[in-house]
Protein backbone atom coordinates (compact mmCIF):
# COMPACT_ATOMS: atom_id res chain seq x y z
CA UNK A 1 0.00 0.00 0.00
CA UNK A 2 1.61 3.63 -1.02
CA UNK A 3 1.90 6.21 1.23
CA UNK A 4 0.30 9.32 0.36
CA UNK A 5 1.78 11.43 -2.72
CA UNK A 6 3.89 14.90 -1.46
CA UNK A 7 2.14 17.04 -3.47
CA UNK A 8 -1.45 16.05 -2.35
CA UNK A 9 -3.81 18.92 -1.31
CA UNK A 10 -7.28 19.39 0.07
CA UNK A 11 -9.66 21.93 -1.33
CA UNK A 12 -13.37 23.11 0.79
CA UNK A 13 -15.61 23.83 -2.52
CA UNK A 14 -18.28 24.19 -0.89
CA UNK A 15 -19.79 24.37 2.86
CA UNK A 16 -23.48 24.47 4.00
CA UNK A 17 -23.74 25.36 7.66
CA UNK A 18 -28.10 24.82 7.68
CA UNK A 19 -28.20 21.67 5.61
CA UNK A 20 -31.05 18.72 5.73
CA UNK A 21 -33.06 21.57 7.49
CA UNK A 22 -30.99 22.68 10.04
CA UNK A 23 -29.29 19.39 11.15
CA UNK A 24 -26.57 19.32 9.33
CA UNK A 25 -23.27 21.55 7.93
CA UNK A 26 -22.65 20.32 4.28
CA UNK A 27 -18.79 20.44 3.46
CA UNK A 28 -17.91 19.47 -0.42
CA UNK A 29 -14.19 18.97 -0.53
CA UNK A 30 -11.83 18.22 -3.29
CA UNK A 31 -8.94 15.98 -3.11
CA UNK A 32 -6.02 16.49 -5.67
CA UNK A 33 -3.62 14.11 -5.04
CA UNK A 34 -0.55 16.23 -6.72
CA UNK A 35 0.41 19.45 -7.19
CA UNK A 36 -0.31 20.19 -10.78
CA UNK A 37 -3.62 21.63 -11.88
CA UNK A 38 -5.00 19.35 -14.15
CA UNK A 39 -4.17 16.45 -10.95
CA UNK A 40 -6.08 13.02 -10.95
CA UNK A 41 -8.92 13.98 -7.67
CA UNK A 42 -11.27 12.50 -5.41
CA UNK A 43 -14.70 14.32 -4.08
CA UNK A 44 -15.27 14.29 -0.73
CA UNK A 45 -18.75 14.68 0.66
CA UNK A 46 -19.01 15.45 4.36
CA UNK A 47 -21.48 15.51 6.70
CA UNK A 48 -21.40 17.02 10.21
CA UNK A 49 -24.53 16.96 12.83
CA UNK A 50 -25.03 20.79 13.88
CA UNK A 51 -26.61 19.67 17.23
CA UNK A 52 -23.18 18.95 18.72
CA UNK A 53 -20.10 21.22 19.11
CA UNK A 54 -16.11 20.00 19.54
CA UNK A 55 -15.31 16.80 17.12
CA UNK A 56 -17.33 14.24 16.48
CA UNK A 57 -17.07 10.35 15.54
CA UNK A 58 -17.82 9.46 11.62
CA UNK A 59 -18.60 6.95 9.95
CA UNK A 60 -16.69 6.93 6.43
CA UNK A 61 -16.99 4.51 3.36
CA UNK A 62 -16.89 4.93 -0.12
CA UNK A 63 -20.26 5.07 -2.54
CA UNK A 64 -20.87 3.03 -5.84
CA UNK A 65 -22.91 5.63 -7.95
CA UNK A 66 -21.62 8.66 -6.99
CA UNK A 67 -21.78 11.35 -3.90
CA UNK A 68 -25.37 12.66 -5.27
CA UNK A 69 -26.83 8.98 -5.04
CA UNK A 70 -26.27 8.84 -1.56
CA UNK A 71 -29.39 11.64 -0.05
CA UNK A 72 -31.57 13.43 -2.13
CA UNK A 73 -29.96 16.58 -0.95
CA UNK A 74 -29.63 19.12 -4.11
CA UNK A 75 -27.08 20.74 -2.88
CA UNK A 76 -24.61 17.66 -3.56
CA UNK A 77 -22.60 17.99 -6.78
CA UNK A 78 -22.99 15.86 -8.83
CA UNK A 79 -20.23 13.26 -10.35
CA UNK A 80 -19.35 13.52 -13.27
CA UNK A 81 -16.90 10.49 -13.60
CA UNK A 82 -17.49 7.59 -15.45
CA UNK A 83 -20.29 5.38 -13.42
CA UNK A 84 -21.53 1.67 -14.75
CA UNK A 85 -24.96 2.26 -16.30
CA UNK A 86 -26.49 -0.74 -14.28
CA UNK A 87 -26.70 2.23 -11.08
CA UNK A 88 -29.98 4.08 -11.12
CA UNK A 89 -29.96 7.18 -12.86
CA UNK A 90 -26.98 6.73 -15.08
CA UNK A 91 -27.00 7.28 -18.93
CA UNK A 92 -24.05 6.53 -21.21
CA UNK A 93 -22.10 5.86 -17.87
CA UNK A 94 -23.07 9.31 -16.37
CA UNK A 95 -25.04 10.43 -13.82
CA UNK A 96 -28.55 11.90 -14.34
CA UNK A 97 -30.76 13.95 -12.25
CA UNK A 98 -32.39 10.61 -11.58
CA UNK A 99 -29.45 9.13 -9.62
CA UNK A 100 -30.07 11.92 -7.14
CA UNK A 101 -30.48 9.78 -3.70
CA UNK A 102 -30.90 6.45 -5.74
CA UNK A 103 -28.39 4.57 -2.59
CA UNK A 104 -30.20 6.45 0.16
CA UNK A 105 -31.42 3.64 1.56
CA UNK A 106 -27.84 2.27 1.95
CA UNK A 107 -27.04 5.84 3.69
CA UNK A 108 -29.19 6.71 6.27
CA UNK A 109 -27.64 10.04 7.08
CA UNK A 110 -30.34 11.67 9.31
CA UNK A 111 -30.01 8.84 11.63
CA UNK A 112 -26.16 9.02 11.69
CA UNK A 113 -26.87 12.66 12.16
CA UNK A 114 -28.95 12.63 15.19
CA UNK A 115 -26.81 10.27 17.03
CA UNK A 116 -23.86 12.36 17.11
CA UNK A 117 -21.83 11.37 13.95
CA UNK A 118 -20.88 12.51 10.77
CA UNK A 119 -20.96 10.97 7.50
CA UNK A 120 -17.90 10.62 4.83
CA UNK A 121 -17.88 8.99 1.37
CA UNK A 122 -16.51 9.71 -1.98
CA UNK A 123 -17.68 8.01 -5.26
CA UNK A 124 -15.14 4.80 -5.56
CA UNK A 125 -14.85 4.87 -9.33
CA UNK A 126 -13.07 8.61 -8.72
CA UNK A 127 -9.78 6.26 -7.69
CA UNK A 128 -10.55 3.49 -10.46
CA UNK A 129 -13.65 3.02 -12.86
CA UNK A 130 -14.75 -0.34 -11.66
CA UNK A 131 -14.33 -1.81 -15.40
CA UNK A 132 -11.41 -3.83 -16.73
CA UNK A 133 -9.72 -1.37 -18.25
CA UNK A 134 -10.66 1.08 -15.61
CA UNK A 135 -6.44 1.03 -14.39
CA UNK A 136 -6.11 3.01 -17.33
CA UNK A 137 -8.14 6.00 -16.71
CA UNK A 138 -7.59 5.40 -12.76
CA UNK A 139 -4.89 6.58 -10.33
CA UNK A 140 -2.56 3.15 -10.70
CA UNK A 141 -1.97 4.58 -13.87
CA UNK A 142 -2.02 8.86 -13.84
CA UNK A 143 -0.12 8.78 -10.02
CA UNK A 144 2.11 5.32 -11.29
CA UNK A 145 5.37 7.72 -10.80
CA UNK A 146 4.06 9.34 -7.72
CA UNK A 147 3.50 5.94 -5.55
CA UNK A 148 6.55 4.22 -7.37
CA UNK A 149 4.03 1.42 -7.89
CA UNK A 150 3.26 -0.23 -11.49
CA UNK A 151 -0.03 -0.43 -12.82
CA UNK A 152 -0.06 -4.27 -12.44
CA UNK A 153 1.70 -4.11 -8.71
CA UNK A 154 -2.17 -3.67 -7.32
CA UNK A 155 -5.52 -4.31 -8.31
CA UNK A 156 -8.81 -1.81 -8.37
CA UNK A 157 -9.35 -2.87 -4.59
CA UNK A 158 -6.18 -1.37 -3.36
CA UNK A 159 -7.06 1.58 -5.22
CA UNK A 160 -10.06 2.38 -3.56
CA UNK A 161 -8.34 0.97 -0.22
CA UNK A 162 -5.97 3.35 -0.86
CA UNK A 163 -8.39 6.37 -1.46
CA UNK A 164 -10.28 5.70 1.79
CA UNK A 165 -7.12 6.08 3.91
CA UNK A 166 -6.26 9.69 1.79
CA UNK A 167 -10.15 10.59 3.36
CA UNK A 168 -8.34 9.85 6.28
CA UNK A 169 -5.38 12.10 5.87
CA UNK A 170 -8.41 14.65 4.98
CA UNK A 171 -10.37 14.32 8.26
CA UNK A 172 -7.13 14.32 10.02
CA UNK A 173 -7.60 17.92 9.40
CA UNK A 174 -10.78 18.55 9.59
CA UNK A 175 -11.15 20.27 13.32
CA UNK A 176 -14.84 19.07 13.83
CA UNK A 177 -14.14 15.29 13.35
CA UNK A 178 -12.61 13.49 15.91
CA UNK A 179 -10.38 11.54 14.33
CA UNK A 180 -9.19 9.27 16.60
CA UNK A 181 -12.86 8.09 16.16
CA UNK A 182 -13.27 7.19 12.86
CA UNK A 183 -15.32 4.11 11.60
CA UNK A 184 -14.56 2.99 8.05
CA UNK A 185 -17.07 0.73 6.39
CA UNK A 186 -17.87 -0.84 3.12
CA UNK A 187 -20.31 -2.98 1.37
CA UNK A 188 -19.57 -6.05 -0.70
CA UNK A 189 -16.72 -5.06 -3.40
CA UNK A 190 -16.49 -1.87 -1.66
CA UNK A 191 -16.29 -4.05 2.40
CA UNK A 192 -13.50 -5.93 0.33
CA UNK A 193 -11.84 -2.33 -0.05
CA UNK A 194 -12.54 -1.32 3.32
CA UNK A 195 -11.02 -4.47 5.33
CA UNK A 196 -8.20 -4.48 3.34
CA UNK A 197 -7.75 -0.74 4.13
CA UNK A 198 -8.34 -1.27 7.96
CA UNK A 199 -5.78 -3.81 7.91
CA UNK A 200 -2.80 -1.54 6.26
CA UNK A 201 -4.48 2.14 8.43
CA UNK A 202 -4.15 2.23 11.88
CA UNK A 203 -6.32 5.24 11.96
CA UNK A 204 -9.36 3.37 11.15
CA UNK A 205 -10.71 2.98 15.07
CA UNK A 206 -12.73 0.83 13.88
CA UNK A 207 -14.00 -1.43 10.70
CA UNK A 208 -16.48 -2.71 9.25
CA UNK A 209 -17.10 -5.55 6.42
CA UNK A 210 -20.50 -5.25 5.02
CA UNK A 211 -20.97 -8.57 3.30
CA UNK A 212 -17.53 -8.53 1.50
CA UNK A 213 -17.86 -12.71 0.73
CA UNK A 214 -14.90 -13.83 -1.36
CA UNK A 215 -11.65 -11.82 -1.12
CA UNK A 216 -12.77 -10.04 1.78
CA UNK A 217 -14.34 -11.84 4.89
CA UNK A 218 -14.83 -15.01 3.73
CA UNK A 219 -12.67 -17.93 4.27
CA UNK A 220 -11.26 -18.85 0.40
CA UNK A 221 -10.82 -22.42 1.05
CA UNK A 222 -13.99 -22.98 2.25
CA UNK A 223 -14.49 -22.82 -1.30
CA UNK A 224 -18.46 -22.20 -0.82
CA UNK A 225 -20.39 -19.16 -3.26
CA UNK A 226 -18.07 -17.40 -5.32
CA UNK A 227 -14.30 -18.82 -5.60
CA UNK A 228 -11.40 -17.49 -6.31
CA UNK A 229 -11.53 -18.33 -10.08
CA UNK A 230 -15.10 -16.94 -10.05
CA UNK A 231 -13.62 -13.67 -8.82
CA UNK A 232 -10.84 -13.39 -11.14
CA UNK A 233 -12.76 -14.36 -14.17
CA UNK A 234 -15.70 -11.81 -13.73
CA UNK A 235 -13.15 -8.95 -12.13
CA UNK A 236 -9.95 -9.48 -13.56
CA UNK A 237 -8.94 -5.61 -12.93
CA UNK A 238 -9.81 -5.97 -8.74
CA UNK A 239 -6.30 -8.20 -7.25
CA UNK A 240 -3.20 -8.17 -7.52
CA UNK A 241 -1.94 -10.86 -10.90
CA UNK A 242 -0.56 -13.57 -8.60
CA UNK A 243 -4.10 -13.72 -6.75
CA UNK A 244 -5.11 -15.57 -9.93
CA UNK A 245 -2.26 -18.42 -9.14
CA UNK A 246 -4.50 -19.72 -6.88
CA UNK A 247 -8.09 -19.70 -9.05
CA UNK A 248 -8.26 -23.51 -8.96
CA UNK A 249 -5.96 -23.98 -5.46
CA UNK A 250 -7.02 -22.14 -2.84
CA UNK A 251 -6.04 -24.68 -0.34
CA UNK A 252 -2.00 -23.99 -1.68
CA UNK A 253 -3.01 -20.17 -0.63
CA UNK A 254 -0.28 -19.39 2.39
CA UNK A 255 -2.95 -16.78 3.53
CA UNK A 256 -6.49 -17.26 4.18
CA UNK A 257 -8.98 -14.57 5.03
CA UNK A 258 -9.21 -15.04 8.93
CA UNK A 259 -5.87 -13.97 9.03
CA UNK A 260 -6.54 -10.56 7.18
CA UNK A 261 -9.78 -9.77 9.81
CA UNK A 262 -6.39 -10.55 12.64
CA UNK A 263 -4.87 -7.80 11.00
CA UNK A 264 -7.34 -5.40 12.19
CA UNK A 265 -6.76 -6.28 15.89
CA UNK A 266 -6.70 -5.41 18.63
CA UNK A 267 -9.56 -2.97 16.95
CA UNK A 268 -13.35 -3.51 16.80
CA UNK A 269 -13.93 -5.51 13.81
CA UNK A 270 -17.80 -5.72 12.96
CA UNK A 271 -18.53 -8.26 10.11
CA UNK A 272 -21.74 -9.07 8.89
CA UNK A 273 -24.15 -11.06 6.29
CA UNK A 274 -27.24 -11.47 5.18
CA UNK A 275 -29.78 -15.15 4.28
CA UNK A 276 -30.08 -14.95 1.22
CA UNK A 277 -26.32 -14.22 0.47
CA UNK A 278 -25.38 -17.43 0.03
CA UNK A 279 -22.72 -15.85 -2.59
CA UNK A 280 -20.71 -14.26 -0.36
CA UNK A 281 -21.06 -16.92 2.12
CA UNK A 282 -22.46 -16.16 5.65
CA UNK A 283 -20.88 -19.59 7.44
CA UNK A 284 -17.61 -18.20 5.51
CA UNK A 285 -17.83 -14.60 6.63
CA UNK A 286 -18.90 -15.48 10.79
CA UNK A 287 -15.87 -18.44 11.19
CA UNK A 288 -13.68 -15.94 9.42
CA UNK A 289 -14.69 -13.74 12.77
CA UNK A 290 -14.43 -16.41 14.67
CA UNK A 291 -10.59 -17.42 13.60
CA UNK A 292 -9.53 -13.86 13.64
CA UNK A 293 -9.74 -14.42 17.48
CA UNK A 294 -7.03 -15.65 18.46
CA UNK A 295 -4.84 -12.71 17.44
CA UNK A 296 -7.50 -10.55 19.57
CA UNK A 297 -6.61 -12.46 22.55
CA UNK A 298 -2.88 -11.57 22.33
CA UNK A 299 -3.98 -8.37 22.97
CA UNK A 300 -6.10 -9.18 26.14
CA UNK A 301 -9.19 -8.76 24.34
CA UNK A 302 -12.19 -10.99 23.28
CA UNK A 303 -12.99 -11.68 20.05
CA UNK A 304 -16.13 -12.31 19.00
CA UNK A 305 -16.55 -14.47 22.74
CA UNK A 306 -19.10 -17.34 20.79
CA UNK A 307 -17.74 -20.01 18.25
CA UNK A 308 -21.66 -20.52 17.61
CA UNK A 309 -23.31 -19.06 14.53
CA UNK A 310 -26.17 -16.91 16.29
CA UNK A 311 -29.40 -17.54 14.85
CA UNK A 312 -30.95 -14.61 12.59
CA UNK A 313 -30.92 -10.85 13.73
CA UNK A 314 -29.17 -11.65 17.06
CA UNK A 315 -25.74 -10.10 16.88
CA UNK A 316 -23.27 -11.15 19.03
CA UNK A 317 -19.60 -10.23 20.23
CA UNK A 318 -17.35 -7.99 22.03
CA UNK A 319 -14.29 -6.84 20.40
CA UNK A 320 -15.33 -8.33 17.16
CA UNK A 321 -19.51 -8.28 16.86
CA UNK A 322 -21.26 -10.43 13.94
CA UNK A 323 -24.97 -10.51 12.49
CA UNK A 324 -26.98 -12.11 10.01
CA UNK A 325 -30.09 -10.67 9.08
CA UNK A 326 -32.76 -11.83 6.86
CA UNK A 327 -32.56 -10.75 3.07
CA UNK A 328 -30.36 -10.01 0.02
CA UNK A 329 -27.09 -8.58 -0.41
CA UNK A 330 -27.36 -4.90 0.48
CA UNK A 331 -26.86 -2.72 3.21
CA UNK A 332 -29.70 -1.27 5.05
CA UNK A 333 -30.96 -0.01 8.21
CA UNK A 334 -30.94 -2.96 10.36
CA UNK A 335 -26.97 -3.52 9.43
CA UNK A 336 -26.50 0.08 10.22
CA UNK A 337 -28.28 0.13 13.52
CA UNK A 338 -25.98 -2.72 14.97
CA UNK A 339 -22.86 -0.96 13.33
CA UNK A 340 -23.61 1.92 14.98
CA UNK A 341 -24.49 0.67 18.02
CA UNK A 342 -21.32 -1.60 17.96
CA UNK A 343 -19.64 1.96 17.38
CA UNK A 344 -20.98 3.94 19.69
CA UNK A 345 -20.22 0.95 22.51
CA UNK A 346 -16.58 0.67 21.64
CA UNK A 347 -16.28 4.66 20.90
CA UNK A 348 -17.86 5.37 24.56
CA UNK A 349 -15.28 3.04 26.42
CA UNK A 350 -12.76 4.90 24.98
CA UNK A 351 -14.26 8.76 25.99
CA UNK A 352 -12.46 10.73 28.41
CA UNK A 353 -14.77 10.28 31.62
CA UNK A 354 -15.95 13.52 32.39
CA UNK A 355 -14.52 15.42 35.12
C1 LIG B 1 -20.34 -9.56 -7.32
C2 LIG B 1 -19.04 -10.20 -6.93
C3 LIG B 1 -18.79 -10.08 -5.43
C4 LIG B 1 -18.97 -8.67 -4.97
C5 LIG B 1 -20.31 -8.16 -5.42
C6 LIG B 1 -20.58 -6.68 -5.09
O1 LIG B 1 -21.40 -10.33 -6.84
O2 LIG B 1 -19.04 -11.53 -7.38
O3 LIG B 1 -17.49 -10.55 -5.12
O4 LIG B 1 -18.79 -8.57 -3.60
O5 LIG B 1 -20.41 -8.26 -6.82
O6 LIG B 1 -19.67 -5.89 -5.02
O7 LIG B 1 -21.78 -6.36 -4.98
Amino acid sequence: MPDKPAGMRFKVRNENKNALGGLATRKQITIYFTQAVDAPSMEVLLYLPNHVSGPVPAFAGLNFSGNQSVHPDKGIFMSDRWINNNQKGIQRNRATEASRGSQASRWPVETLLKNGFALVTAYYGDLEPDHADGWQTGIRTSLQQELNLAPDQWGAIGAWAWGMSRIMDYLETEKRINSKQVALTGLSRIGKAAVWAGANDARFALVVSNESGEGGAALARRNYGETIAQLNRSFPHWFSPAYKNYNQAPDKLPVDQHQLLALIAPRPLYVCSAAEDQWADPQGEFLSAVHAGPVYQLYGKTGLGTAQMPAIEKPVGETIGYHIRTGKHDINLYDWQQHLAFAQKHFRKKAKPKT
